[in-house]
């Protein structure tokens, strides 16, 4: 059965399968209209989202759907210590499809492995978050007209901003991409990305210190707010937090069809004097967020018991009783998830959960 957990976990033509149907769809809304009638979403959202879970909600409105579930993981039972494994058992009696946000990263994953129904990521920690690259890539194809070929440059939270991590994975299915980092260095974007996707999967990034030596290259700029809710040490966030601003200055550089893209919330990052600049496509983004994830959980649906759309054959996991993963926020250390772990070219083991180095 297909889930969507991490980007990769979509092939090229699955991916264009889902950017053409949500563009059928923005053409041909009234043919969708009651294409799921009496098919029921369950979102699961134990951390905050205000797009989100009101843009799957939408979607699933759209398309005829029923949508069930909760919005505060306080009002559910899992305030009673039920683990994420036993609530998607349960909500899949209930449920044909569930999106869930977690706080805990490869939540979602340890989730897919005992569901009945396809399980949606919509978003793991600072790990991944798929549906807003989904979003991405359907916003950069309509701002620009293709994808192939562009340069794009990311700003401000590199390290946590899970949006980052997804979208340079799901860059790698395109052909000469070009990635330009420009982040101050406690928010630089985690080696295992550089490695294991740009290096290996041949995608050329470099890295900047400023805005201003780069907006003339750019075709897209992807604008992230600091996640203050990621940081172990406050002080560290107060000294970076405005680190990077755009403002009506910056935007007068750049390429006149560039596009502004951020997944939003902001919060200082993007001036709103930018607002009103054409290029801004923040706001129109948000609208293909919802199309895109009709068109997802459309495929989704018809994929599930189709044995040519099951998940990727993937690598074997390494299990040594000898090794733990070490970050604090994997589910390996919140659940009982086995400590398990796959090596990359380069010899890396990775904690099979959270990507996590551990030697
Ligand atoms: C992002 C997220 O939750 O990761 N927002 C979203 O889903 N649109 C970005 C963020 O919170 O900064």
């Amino acid at each position: 059965m297909k889930h969507l957990i991490d980007p990769m976990d979509l092939s090229k033509e699955e991916l264009d399968q889902i950017i053409t149907l949500a563009q059928d769809i923005i053409e041909h809304r009234e043919k969708y209209q009651d294409s799921q009638r009496y098919r029921k979403l369950a979102t699961l959202f134990y951390e905050p989202s205000t797009r989100t879970r009101l843009s799957f909600t939408s979607a699933m409105m759209e398309l005829g759907g029923n949508v069930l579930g909760f919005s505060d993981a306080k009002s559910s039972s899992v305030s009673k210590g039920e683990t994420v494994q036993d609530t998607v058992r349960v909500v899949g009696c209930f449920a044909d499809v569930i999106a869930m946000r977690h706080h805990i990263e490869g939540a979602q994953l340890y989730a897919s492995e005992v569901s009945r129904v396809p399980i949606i990521n919509a978003g793991d920690g600072s790990h991944s978050h798929p549906t807003q690259t989904l979003t991405d890539l359907l916003t950069i194809q309509r701002e620009l007209g293709h994808i192939d070929g562009i340069t794009i440059g990311f700003c401000g939270d590199l390290k946590f901003g899970r949006t980052v991590h997804s979208l340079i994975k799901a860059l790698s299915r395109y052909k000469d991409i070009k990635v330009v980092l420009i982040a101050p260095d406690e928010l630089k974007l985690p080696d295992y990305i550089k490695q294991d996707v740009c290096d290996k999967l041949g995608i050329q990034y470099k890295e900047v210190s400023t805005m201003e030596e780069v907006m003339p290259e750019l075709d897209v700029l992807y604008m992230t707010r600091v996640q203050q809710e990621r940081f172990l040490d406050l002080e560290e966030f107060d000294r970076v937090k405005d680190s990077f601003v755009l403002d009506c200055a910056k935007m007068a550089l750049a390429k006149k069809e560039m596009a502004v893209l951020h997944p939003l919330p902001r919060v200082n990052e993007i001036l709103t004097e930018v607002d009103a600049d054409p290029r801004a496509a923040y706001f129109r983004q948000v609208e293909n967020g919802k199309f895109v994830r009709m068109a997802l959980i459309t495929k989704l649906l018809e994929w599930k018991d189709d044995p040519a759309h099951d998940m990727p054959e993937g690598e074997e996991p390494v299990y040594d009783a000898t090794l733990r993963c070490t970050n604090a926020k994997c589910i390996c250390n919140n659940e009982h998830a086995p400590h398990k772990f796959r090596r990359s070219d380069s010899g890396t083991l990775r904690c099979w959960y959270c990507d996590s180095k551990i030697r």
